[in-house]
C-alpha cells in the first residue's frame, strides 16, 4: 500500500469519526455553555485520529461494519482526549499547547478543564455502552475492556508511574511497564473493541495476534513520541517539545540514544506486522504500523 493510499484512508476514517462524535452533542444548553465548549475544544482540535483508525480498520478485517465500530472509535478518542487534557494540566506536565492550539486549562481555567475531561471520560463509557449496532453482551465486554485499559492497571496506572519516574530514574523494565500502560493500554483497547465490533470473540485465538500487534505498535508508538519531544518540530507536532528531559523524565532517551530507540521502534513494528500478517486485508493494518514509527508529528 502507497503513503498517498494510507493518507487517503486515514483521512476518511478520521471524517468518520467526527462526524459520528459530532452526534454526542446533540442539544445547547445555556447553563452547559463552558463544559460543552471546553470538550469540543479539544475534541475537535484536530490530532491524529490514530486510535478510531485501529478501531475501524480492525472491525473491516474481521468483516465487521463501519456502525458497529464508530461508537467504540469514539469512546477510545473521548477517553484519549480526556487523557491529554488532564496530562496537560499545571498538576500534571504543565504544556501550553496541544494540537497546534492554547492547552485547554489556558483557554477555559483549570476547574473547566478538569471538568471537560471527566465529561469526556464519562462521556466515552455511555457512547460505548449504548452501542446498538452490536449485541448488549458485545458492548459489555467492550465497557469492561475500555475500563480496564483506561484505569488504574493502565492508563491511569501508567500516568501515575510516569509521574513518579520524575523524581527517581526508573529502571528499563520499569520504563516498558509503564510506557505499556501509559500508551499501550488504550491502543490495544482501541485495536481489541475493533474486533469486538466485528463479532470475535475476546477468548478466540484471533485476538491473540490482534493484541500483539497493539502492545507492539503500543509500545513503538511511545519511543517515537519519546523521540519526537527530542527531535521533533513543534509546529508540525502542534506541542512543545523538549518538555521530558526539562521535567527529567525517565524515557527511552534516558537508556538509548535517537538511532538505537529508533531501531527498537523499527523492530517492534516489523513484529506487529508479522503478527497480523496470516490474516487477509491487513495491508491497511499494516502500511498504518510503518507510518507511525516513521511519523514526524
Ligand atoms: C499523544 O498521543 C499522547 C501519547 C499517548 C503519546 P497522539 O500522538 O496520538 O496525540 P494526537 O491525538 O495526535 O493529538
Ligand atoms: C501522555 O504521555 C500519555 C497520556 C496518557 C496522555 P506524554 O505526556 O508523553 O504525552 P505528550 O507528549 O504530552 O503528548
Ligand atoms: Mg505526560
Ligand atoms: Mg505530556
Ligand atoms: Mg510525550
Amino acid at each position: 500500500m502507497t503513503e498517498e493510499t494510507l493518507q487517503l484512508a486515514l483521512e476518511r476514517d478520521a471524517k468518520m469519526t467526527e462526524h459520528a462524535l459530532l452526534r454526542y452533542y446533540p442539544a445547547e444548553d445555556a447553563d452547559l455553555k463552558s463544559l460543552l465548549n471546553a470538550e469540543r475544544y479539544s475534541l475537535f482540535a484536530g490530532g491524529k485520529r490514530i486510535r478510531p483508525a485501529l478501531t475501524l480498520e480492525f472491525c473491516r478485517m474481521f468483516g465487521g461494519r463501519d456502525e458497529a465500530a464508530l461508537p467504540f472509535a469514539c469512546a477510545v478518542e473521548m477517553i484519549h482526549t480526556y487523557s491529554l487534557i488532564h496530562d496537560d494540566l499545571p498538576c500534571m506536565d504543565n504544556d501550553d499547547l496541544r494540537r497546534g492550539k492554547p492547552t485547554n486549562h489556558k483557554v477555559f481555567g483549570e476547574a473547566v478543564a478538569l471538568l471537560a475531561g471527566d465529561s469526556l471520560l464519562t462521556g466515552a463509557f455511555e457512547a460505548a455502552a449504548t452501542n446498538t449496532a452490536v449485541t448488549a453482551e458485545i458492548a459489555a465486554v467492550a465497557v469492561a475492556y475500555l475500563a480496564s485499559s483506561a484505569g488504574r492497571y493502565g492508563m491511569v496506572g501508567g500516568q501515575i508511574m510516569d509521574m513518579e519516574g520524575e523524581c527517581r530514574r526508573l529502571s528499563p523494565e520499569e520504563l516498558l511497564k509503564l510506557h505499556s500502560l501509559k500508551t499501550g493500554a488504550l491502543i490495544g483497547a482501541a485495536c481489541v473493541l475493533g474486533a469486538l465490533a466485528a463479532g470475535v470473540p475476546l477468548q478466540d485465538p484471533s485476538m491473540e495476534k490482534v493484541v500483539a500487534y497493539a502492545e507492539k505498535i503500543g509500545l513503538a508508538f511511545q519511543i517515537v513520541d519519546d523521540i519526537l519531544d527530542r527531535t521533533g518540530d513543534e509546529q508540525t507536532l502542534g506541542k512543545r517539545t523538549g518538555v521530558d528531559s526539562e521535567h527529567e523524565k525517565t524515557t527511552f532517551l534516558s537508556f538509548y540514544d535517537v538511532e538505537e530507540a529508533q531501531y527498537y521502534a523499527d523492530r517492534l513494528t516489523a513484529e506487529a506486522i508479522d503478527a497480523i500478517r496470516g490474516f487477509p486485508d491487513s495491508e491497511t493494518l499494516a502500511a498504518l504500523a510503518k507510518w507511525l514509527a516513521e511519523r514526524k508529528k
